[in-house]
C-alpha cells in the first residue's frame, strides 16, 4: 500500500517540520483533514494553514474536506496546493458539480463516503475520479478503531473499478496501523491514511514501512 500520513495526529505547533519528519521517514502523499464543526464534530484545518505548510514538501496533499459544502471551497483549496480533494458524497454539494470544479481547478477528484454509506453509493462517479475514500472510523477524530466490517465496500469497489477497466485508487482511512494494515491491504486498499499510527510511533520511518509492506 502507499502511505498517507494524516496530520490531524501531529503537532500542529510545528507543522512544517511534521511535514519535513514524515517525507524523510517515507510517506507517499500526505494527508490534511479539513473539519467545518457542523460536517462533523470538530474543527480542524483551513486553506490558510494548507498554504501555510506547502512549502515543507513536493509529495502530494492529499486534502479530505469533511465540510457541509464542499463545492464552495474549492478554489481556496486548490490555491492553496492541493493535488488531489476528496469530499463526501453525503455533503450538501452537488457531486457531479463538485468533481468538475476540482477538474478544472487542474486537482485530482475523490469521493469519500462514510462507515454508513454503502459501497453502490459511488458506482456513478467511479469514471470521473482518481480516488475513492472509504472511511474505516466515523469521520471527526483521530485515534479511533478500525472497522473491520468496512472492508466488504473497498473489496465491492474494487471489483467494480477492475470490471470497467478503471484507473482509481481506493483509500481507507481511520485506526489503521501495525495491527490492522493487513487486512486492509488483503481487501485491496491502494493507499492508508494513518494518523495516529504513523506520529505517535516512536520510529515513523518504521511504522511506514510496515504500512507499505503489510
Ligand atoms: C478522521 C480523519 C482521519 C484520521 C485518521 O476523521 O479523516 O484522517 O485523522 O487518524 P487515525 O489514523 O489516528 O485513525
Ligand atoms: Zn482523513
Amino acid at each position: 500500500m502507499k502511505v498517507a500520513p494524516s496530520l490531524l495526529s501531529c503537532d500542529f505547533a510545528k507543522m512544517g517540520e511534521e511535514i519535513v519528519r514524515v517525507d524523510k521517514a517515507g510517506a507517499d502523499l500526505i494527508h490534511l483533514d479539513v473539519m467545518d464543526g457542523h460536517f462533523v464534530p470538530n474543527l480542524t484545518i483551513g486553506p490558510a494553514i494548507v498554504k501555510a505548510v506547502r512549502p515543507y514538501t513536493t509529495l502530494p496533499f492529499d486534502v479530505h474536506l469533511m465540510i457541509d459544502y464542499p463545492l464552495d471551497y474549492i478554489d481556496a483549496f486548490a490555491d492553496a496546493g492541493a493535488d488531489i480533494i476528496t469530499f463526501h458524497l453525503e455533503s450538501m454539494s452537488d457531486p457531479q458539480t463538485t468533481i468538475e470544479k476540482i477538474k478544472s481547478r487542474g486537482v485530482k477528484p475523490g469521493v469519500v463516503i462514510k462507515p454508513g454509506t454503502p459501497a453502490d453509493v459511488v458506482y456513478p462517479y467511479l469514471e470521473k475520479v482518481d480516488m475513492v475514500l472509504v472511511m474505516t472510523v466515523e469521520p471527526g477524530f483521530g485515534g479511533q478503531a478500525f472497522m473491520e466490517d468496512m472492508m466488504p465496500k473497498v473489496t465491492a469497489i474494487k471489483a467494480e473499478i477492475q470490471k470497467r477497466g478503471l484507473d482509481v485508487l481506493v483509500e481507507a482511512d481511520g485506526g489503521i496501523s501495525e495491527a490492522t494494515a493487513a487486512i486492509a491491504s488483503k481487501a485491496g486498499v491502494d493507499v492508508c491514511v494513518s494518523g495516529t499510527g504513523i506520529f505517535k510511533a516512536k520510529d515513523a520511518a518504521e511504522a511506514i514501512r510496515i504500512l507499505k509492506n503489510a
